[in-house]
């Protein structure tokens, strides 16, 4: 094993806020759905509006540093050792069995996690980010006098928007379980934290971003 830097500053910042974000959104939000009263209604509105203009400018910086980093590549998805992997979190990690895929700096999600965090980007995330303006220009009257949005019916915008919400706690809850699939319950979350993990010692070849594990 060696210990290895696996997670940048700006990455683990960027994880953690989008993480409370997104839990903090979820709470506004469905005060504001009339699921529960914690700040009341006016204060909710506007925390989750302030909240949501925290998350729009936190998604610019990510994106900014995927593509200049490079590290959208972790995102490729394969199907090499898919099957393999989902055999493993449905049977042989309660028979004690080995990872079947090997985590390194240049391929540090197994292939079930490329598939869900790329979703996670690219459907998940903008479909509430998109329909959550929809929501918050919806009948705003601009500098010309027009309104910005009316075409759409606000039902539908609080459909896609109330539906993108449930599965990203959904999404929460199964993230936060699958992170303590790793060599120990803790070790994922203690690499997110120190941004160190230690990883089992792989062949040079291996590391090659073509090999993708
Ligand atoms: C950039 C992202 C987001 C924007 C711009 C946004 C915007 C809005 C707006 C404008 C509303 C209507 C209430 C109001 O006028 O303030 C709303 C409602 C709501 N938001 Fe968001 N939101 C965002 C992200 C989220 C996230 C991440 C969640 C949950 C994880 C969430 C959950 C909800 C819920 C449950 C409602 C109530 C929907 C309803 O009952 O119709 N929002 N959002």
């Amino acid at each position: 094993m060696r210990k290895v830097y696996i997670y940048k500053g700006f990455e683990r910042f960027w994880h953690w806020t989008q993480a409370s974000l997104i839990m903090f959104l979820a709470l506004t939000g469905f005060e504001v759905h009339g699921a529960f009263e914690i700040f009341g209604f006016e204060k909710a509105v506007q925390f989750h509006r302030v909240a949501s203009w925290m998350l729009i400018g936190l998604i610019v910086f990510a994106i900014f540093w995927h593509i200049t980093t490079g590290e959208w590549k972790q995102y490729i998805p394969t199907t090499k050792k898919l099957k393999e992997q989902v055999f493993y979190y449905l049977f042989g990690i309660f028979k004690g069995e080995k990872h079947p895929t090997t985590k390194t700096e240049l391929s540090k999600l197994n292939p079930l996690q490329r598939m869900v965090y790329l979703s996670f980007k690219l459907i998940l995330i903008p479909m509430t980010v998109v329909s959550g303006i929809f929501y918050l220009l919806y009948k705003t009257i601009d500098q010309n006098n027009l309104v910005v949005v009316e075409e759409y019916p606000l039902e539908d915008i609080a459909f896609w928007h109330t539906l993108g919400a449930i599965l990203l706690i959904v999404f929460l809850i199964v993230h936060v379980y699958m992170t303590t699939t790793g060599d120990t319950p803790t070790s994922n979350i203690k690499a997110m934290l120190t941004g160190y993990e230690d990883l089992e010692d792989t062949p040079i070849e291996n590391e090659s971003p073509k090999n993708i594990q």
